[in-house]
C-alpha cells in the first residue's frame, strides 16, 4: 500500500521533471505568482488563483524545486487535476518581456515599425495595434483582426466587435475607458487561428501593453488570449471567470464576442463573468 503510494508520488514528480517545470517556476515564482487562496469553482471570490501552469508546477514538481508536496494546502483540488502541458517554448513569453523602464504605447509602436517579424504581415493591411485609454483599470485582449479590423486598423470594430462594445457599455464603461486590443497584430489569413510562432513573435508587444498600462483586470477575451496569458494548453472552459494573476493585474478570461455570436446562450455565462469584474471596479451596470 505504501510503496503504491510512493510510487504515485514518483511518477508525478517525474512528471513535473519531464516538463522542466521546477527551473522554470523555481525562477519566476516570487514575480508572477500570487500565493493562492482555496476557492470553489463559480464562488464570488475576487482573490487570483495561480495560473493552472504555475498551480501544476507547485503540485508536480515543487516537492523538489520549493519544498512543497503535492498536497500543500492553498493548492486546489481543481487546478491540481487540471494539470496539462505548458507550451513547450525557450526563453518562456514571460521571460521574453520583462518590464522596461520607460515604456510608453507610442515607444512600444515604434518598436513594432513596419513589423515583418512574422508571416503574418504578408496579407496585412494595416497593424492593429490597440486602442483606447492607456490610464484603462480594464484591459480587453482578443486573439487577431480579423476582416474589419484589418482594414480600419482598429480592432474590435466588426460584428464581434460591435457586441463587445455593447457588452463593455452594458457594464457602465465606454470604449474610450477601456484599452482593447490583441495577441497578434495582424490579421491571420482567412481569420484561421494565429500560430505558435505568430504568438511567439508578437505577444511580447502584447506583454509590453498590459506592463505600460498596468491594469486593475485585464479580460481575456477566449481561448488564444487567455492560453497565451496564462501559458496553458487548458480549454476556456476549465478556467473561465476564475480570477487569476498576471504581473500584479488580476486576470479573468471569458468567451470571445464571436462565439456568443454562434452561441447566444452563452451570453449568460459571459455577463456573470463581467458582472465579476464590475466588483473588482466597483462599476454599476448601465441603466436602461
Ligand atoms: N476578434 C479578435 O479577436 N480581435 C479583433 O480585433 C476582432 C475580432
Amino acid at each position: 500500500m505504501e510503496s503504491d503510494k510512493r510510487a504515485r508520488v514518483e511518477a508525478w514528480l517525474r512528471y513535473g521533471a519531464d516538463l522542466e517545470l521546477g527551473p522554470y517556476y523555481r525562477d519566476r515564482v516570487s514575480s508572477n505568482v500570487v500565493a493562492q487562496t482555496a476557492q470553489a469553482p463559480g464562488s464570488q471570490s475576487t482573490e487570483p488563483r495561480q495560473s493552472p501552469i504555475a498551480a501544476a508546477a507547485r503540485s508536480a514538481s515543487a516537492s523538489s524545486s520549493f519544498g512543497l508536496s503535492p498536497t500543500t494546502p492553498g493548492v486546489t483540488a481543481a487546478a491540481r487535476s487540471s494539470v496539462v502541458a505548458p507550451f513547450a517554448q525557450a526563453p518562456s513569453l514571460f521571460e521574453a518581456s520583462e518590464r522596461i523602464a520607460g515604456d510608453t504605447l507610442q515607444l512600444i509602436r515604434e518598436t513594432m515599425g513596419d513589423c515583418t517579424r512574422c508571416k503574418l504581415h504578408k496579407a496585412r493591411t494595416n497593424i492593429v495595434f490597440g486602442v483606447g485609454s492607456m490610464k484603462a483599470e480594464l484591459v480587453f485582449v482578443g486573439e487577431g483582426p480579423g476582416h474589419d479590423e484589418d482594414i480600419k486598423g482598429e480592432p474590435f470594430v466588426g460584428r464581434a466587435g460591435k457586441l463587445l462594445t455593447q457588452m463593455i457599455e452594458a457594464m457602465g464603461l465606454r470604449r474610450e475607458d477601456v484599452y482593447i486590443c490583441n495577441v497578434v497584430k495582424c490579421r491571420p489569413p482567412e481569420n484561421r487561428l494565429p500560430e505558435k510562432d505568430e504568438i511567439t513573435t508578437c505577444s511580447p508587444f502584447l506583454f509590453r501593453q498590459i506592463d505600460v498600462i498596468r491594469p486593475k483586470v485585464i479580460c481575456c477575451l477566449g481561448s488564444c488570449a487567455s492560453q497565451t496569458l496564462l501559458q496553458t494548453t487548458q480549454g476556456i472552459s476549465r478556467f473561465r471567470g476564475e480570477w487569476f494573476d498576471f504581473r500584479g493585474s488580476k486576470l479573468i478570461a471569458t468567451y470571445h464576442p464571436a462565439y456568443l455570436l454562434r452561441n447566444p446562450n452563452a451570453k449568460g455565462e459571459v455577463w456573470k463573468d463581467l458582472q465579476k469584474v464590475m466588483t473588482v471596479l466597483g462599476l454599476q451596470p448601465k441603466r436602461k
